[in-house]
């Protein structure tokens, strides 16, 4: 009677390869996350807008999402490889898991990949409408981009073009990125932003540089033999020198 009363721990509890691959769990769960944000988004590159420090702390929330799969798949191998070897053509007595055919584990496991999941799928389409709101933003400097094989060149409202783009500082700017031969890919590294220039139609993308610099741009798409040569830089700069530099520009247009 009193077997009934009091709450049993299960048996699959008490194995001693359960309980080491759970705290191994533990373990690997804090390695991976810290070691996984020290390492790895801490190496990336320094933000030059709002978009590029919320990619990071993007990366930084995902690592610690991802570490707890990780870190379970970690544990298994390394109980497997510590365990004592069986020989035999039979499993022991102690392989005999009730967590194996366990209804209630199965649902844990599909409902925690499923949230995760959802989590992801949530946040990038947050991320994504902020990113189209940003299109539409009529106060902001309208800058076309063209990819060929292998420079970006850069055409502004008044008739300037450049092939190091240029901007001012803390002033949203919207990009129509196009091709006028293959697939390219329009990406400013420190920026955050990347979206493909295709031949024949205009993409869009924007972005406000809050850092005075010289930034990268680099070609993100596969797009012939001087592809990882396809680079230049973004010169962020003052308001003040950002007009005189386009004004200059412009004049020296109209002169060729
Ligand atoms: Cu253009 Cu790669």
């Amino acid at each position: 009677m009193s077997d009934v009363m009091t709450p049993k721990t299960p048996q699959w509890w008490k194995k001693p390869d359960v309980k080491k691959t759970a705290i191994l769990w533990v373990i690997c769960t804090a390695v991976i996350g810290f070691v996984g944000v020290a390492f790895h988004v801490r190496s990336m590159v320094r933000p030059a807008s709002e978009t590029m420090a919320s990619v990071i702390n993007l990366m930084r929330i995902f690592t610690w999402a991802a570490a707890p799969v990780a870190g379970l798949v970690a544990a298994m191998c390394i109980t497997v490889l510590t365990s004592e070897r069986h020989y035999g053509d039979n499993p022991p007595a102690e392989a005999d898991h009730e967590i194996r055919n366990s209804p209630r584990t199965v649902a844990a496991w599909v409902t925690i990949s499923g949230i995760l999941c959802l989590f992801a799928l949530v946040v990038g389409m947050i991320v994504l409408q902020k990113d189209s709101q940003a299109v539409l933003d009529k106060s902001a400097i309208q800058v076309n981009v063209t990819g060929q094989q292998w420079v970006w060149n850069f055409d502004y409202a008044n008739g300037a073009r450049s092939q190091d783009l240029y901007l001012p500082v803390n002033k949203p700017v919207v990009f129509h990125v196009t091709s006028v031969d293959v697939m390219h890919s329009f990406w400013i590294v420190q920026m955050g932003i990347k979206i493909n220039a295709n031949p024949g139609y205009i993409t869009e993308t924007a972005v406000t540089p809050d850092k005075i610099g010289v930034f990268d741009i680099r070609c993100a798409e596969l797009c012939g033999i001087l592809h990882s040569y396809m680079q230049t830089k973004v010169h962020v700069v003052s308001q003040a020198d950002y007009d005189a530099w386009l004004a200059s520009q412009a004049a020296t247009e109209a002169k060729a």
